[in-house]
């Protein structure tokens, strides 16, 4: 089925996914999907492999084995197709600093062929909507790092993309943008979009997912709507942390580790 022009389909099938640098597997056998009007979460502890999957997802890298589809297009064999209908904020600002916001949204609407009428529009509700008017002509390097995360995620959502993939998306955005922010998925999603967004932030995904994977070491190891990720844990209070926590298995290395580091504050404390 990869590979075929047919344009339409899931948001996000990954199938098998597996991606290795050397010999460090980064993604081992990673399969979900993100079906229509959903948004899914991809939670993880640092170096889980969340940033590799989005990648491959975005066409940026490509699987070792596997394979993706986006709305039934290969991100290796139709990165066109596939980039016009993905909007991505990357985990890293890949932003031109020289450049202003301004000079830099022009650019990409050109990029992608917007029409100036249709780009002007749709950048003047968002630039509203983040507050983001005293900073248009400021050089982007000399922006703080939420401002500069404003930028790039309206950079992704200028072209109305089906497909919006944001890796850490509320890294740095104060409560005032992450709300905006929020409210610009559930937008999105009425016209049966899709989202995949990663993050490490509990919080962040149980109060925006409908569905979660955990990934840990690149593999899959819990998937479901927050309720069921609780009820797999049922001796487990009930916060989606410990299940997390659970899941990668780290609660009781964590518990070690908080004990360890407490007593060797009280032993400083002393001298
Ligand atoms: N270009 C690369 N070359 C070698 N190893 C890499 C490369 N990119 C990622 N890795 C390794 O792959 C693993 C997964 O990295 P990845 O960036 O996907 O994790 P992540 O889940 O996004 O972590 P974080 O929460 O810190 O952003 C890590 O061990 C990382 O060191
Ligand atoms: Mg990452």
């Amino acid at each position: 089925m990869s590979g075929r022009l047919k344009g339409n389909g899931e948001p996000i099938i990954a199938k098998n996914l597996v991606r290795k640098f050397g010999d460090k597997v980064a993604v081992d056998d990673l399969s979900f999907h993100v079906k229509p009007g959903e948004v899914y979460g991809l939670l993880g502890p640092n170096g889980a492999g969340k940033t590799t999957t989005v990648k491959m997802i975005a066409g940026l890298l490509s699987p070792t084995e596997g394979s993706v589809e986006v709305f039934g297009f290969d991100p290796v064999i139709n990165p066109i197709e596939v980039k016009q209908r993905i909007g991505l904020v990357p985990e890293d600002h890949i932003l031109y600093k020289s450049l202003t916001p301004r000079e830099f949204f022009d650019f990409v609407a050109s990029v992608r062929r917007l029409k100036p009428a249709f780009a002007k529009q749709r950048l003047s509700s968002f630039v509203d909507a983040f507050e983001l008017e005293e900073y248009f002509d400021k050089p982007i390097a000399a922006l703080s790092h939420g401002t500069k995360q404003k930028v790039s995620v309206i950079a992704a959502l200028l072209h109305e993309p089906q497909l919006l993939v944001l890796d850490e998306p509320l890294s740095g955005l104060d409560a005032r943008s992450a709300r905006v922010l929020k409210d610009i998925l559930n937008f999105h999603l009425e016209n049966e979009g899709g989202i995949l967004f990663s993050s490490h932030i509990l919080e962040v995904a149980e109060s925006l997912c409908d569905r979660i994977g955990i990934i840990d070491e690149g593999r899959m190891v819990a998937e479901g709507t927050v309720k069921e990720l609780r009820k797999m844990v049922k001796s487990v209070g009930g916060s989606l942390e410990e299940v997390f926590l659970r899941a990668v298995q780290q609660d009781t290395e964590v518990a070690a580790t908080v004990e360890a580091l407490r007593r060797s504050l009280k032993e400083t404390r002393r001298r």
